[in-house]
C-alpha cells in the first residue's frame, strides 16, 4: 500500500525505515529514509507515518525466551 504518493513510497518501505536502527524516529528522518532523501509536497501522508512511528515506539521489545 502505498504511504506517499507525491514521492511515492510504500508501508513495506516505511516498515524497513522503522526496523533500521540507524533512522531516528522522528517524522522528517523517516520521511527522508523512505523517499530517498527529499521533502514532503502537500504533507497528506504525515498522519500516517506520525501514527506508525508512535506505535513502533510503543511496542514492547519481543525478547527471546531460551
Ligand atoms: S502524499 Fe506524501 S507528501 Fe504528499
Amino acid at each position: 500500500m502505498y504511504i506517499c504518493m507525491c514521492n511515492p513510497f510504500t508501508d513495506k518501505d516505511l516498515d524497513g525505515a522503522l526496523k533500521n536502527d540507524s533512522v531516528k524516529k522522528k517524522t522528517s528522518a523517516v520521511y527522508k529514509a523512505c523517499s530517498g532523501g527529499v521533502k514532503p509536497c502537500c504533507g497528506t501522508c504525515i498522519c500516517e507515518i506520525r501514527e506508525r512511528i508512535d506505535t513502533h515506539n510503543t511496542e514492547a521489545p519481543v525478547i527471546a525466551a531460551e
